[in-house]
């Protein structure tokens, strides 16, 4: 019987890379600042490289501990090239944190294939491409790894109004258990977990509402959650010991009724 394993705390991961998909603006970014302030290499990645550089030089202003590639989580050319990217200037990804995300309200009877379409490809299939490029890689390492996906409270009830973005991240939670089933049948080291949040104050609310006075009354209605409260979820994550898989965090507004 195994009896040992780590202790508890982000020291594990202390030079390990991480890569973060979604990083140049809201909860990504949050993430990969606070994973580098926790001494982790960070690869970020959104179609914007320019303002993933940015984000990342303001938390590592030498350059040393990250690296901002531009990829479309759309394109699996581009998410391909992302991991070699990783691997040739850090030796492969340790951690992904599957981020990138988007929303489209409208009714399901009046709505635009081409915005269920991008929902379901960046939230569902991008995720999907990028969680089987970042196994191969950590298995290929024969080291621990994590995957956290950022899902949401849409994942774990159907707001009203939510038309096919809460089908994406329904589709995000069971993938969190269909991974998790799928690396204990393979003895496999390497955790899954998932974090869901309610409303969080990014540029989400109005790409989702298609209107920014919608997004400041959505945010100012009562305190919602900062993009770094997501952030400190997915290093409490990290953090657990080997023997300990945090599977999902359900991140509410303490004032969110709904
Ligand atoms: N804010 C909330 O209230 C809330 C609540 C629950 C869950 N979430 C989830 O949190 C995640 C992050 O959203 P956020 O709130 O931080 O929103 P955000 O501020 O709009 O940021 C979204 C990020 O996703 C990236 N992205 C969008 N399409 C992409 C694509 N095709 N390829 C690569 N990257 C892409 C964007 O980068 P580029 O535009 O530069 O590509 C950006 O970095 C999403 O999965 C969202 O569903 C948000």
């Amino acid at each position: 019987m195994k009896t040992s394993s780590t202790p508890h705390g982000m020291a594990r991961w202390t030079g390990k890379t991480a890569l973060v998909t979604g990083a140049s603006n809201g909860i990504g970014a949050a993430i990969a600042t606070r994973l580098l302030a926790e001494g982790m290499r960070v690869v970020g990645c959104s179609r914007s490289q320019e303002t993933v550089a940015d984000v990342l030089a303001a938390a590592d202003p030498d350059g040393e501990a990250s690296l901002a590639v531009a990829c479309d989580v759309r394109d699996e050319a581009a998410v391909k090239a992302a991991f070699a990217a990783a691997r040739e200037r850090f030796g492969g990804v340790d951690v992904l944190v599957n981020n990138a995300g988007l929303g489209h309200a409208g009714p399901l009877a009046a709505g635009e294939v081409e915005q269920w379409r991008e929902m379901l490809e960046v939230n569902v299939l991008g995720l999907c491409i990028c969680t089987r490029e970042a196994l191969a890689d950590m298995r290929a390492r024969g080291g621990r790894g994590q995957i956290i996906h950022i899902g949401s409270m849409a994942g774990q009830r159907v707001p009203a109004g939510a038309g096919l973005y809460a089908a994406t991240k329904h589709a995000v939670r069971a993938l969190t258990e269909s991974l998790r089933m799928e690396l204990r049948e393979a003895g496999d080291p390497i955790r899954i977990g998932e974090v869901c949040p309610g409303f969080v104050e990014t540029g989400f609310a109005a790409h989702y509402l298609k209107s920014e006075e919608k997004a400041r009354q959505t945010y100012s209605q009562f305190k919602v959650l900062e993009s770094r409260d997501v952030a400190e979820a997915v290093v409490y994550m990290l953090a657990c010991p080997d023997h300990v898989q945090v599977h999902d965090i359900l991140l509410r507004p303490t004032e969110q009724p709904t």
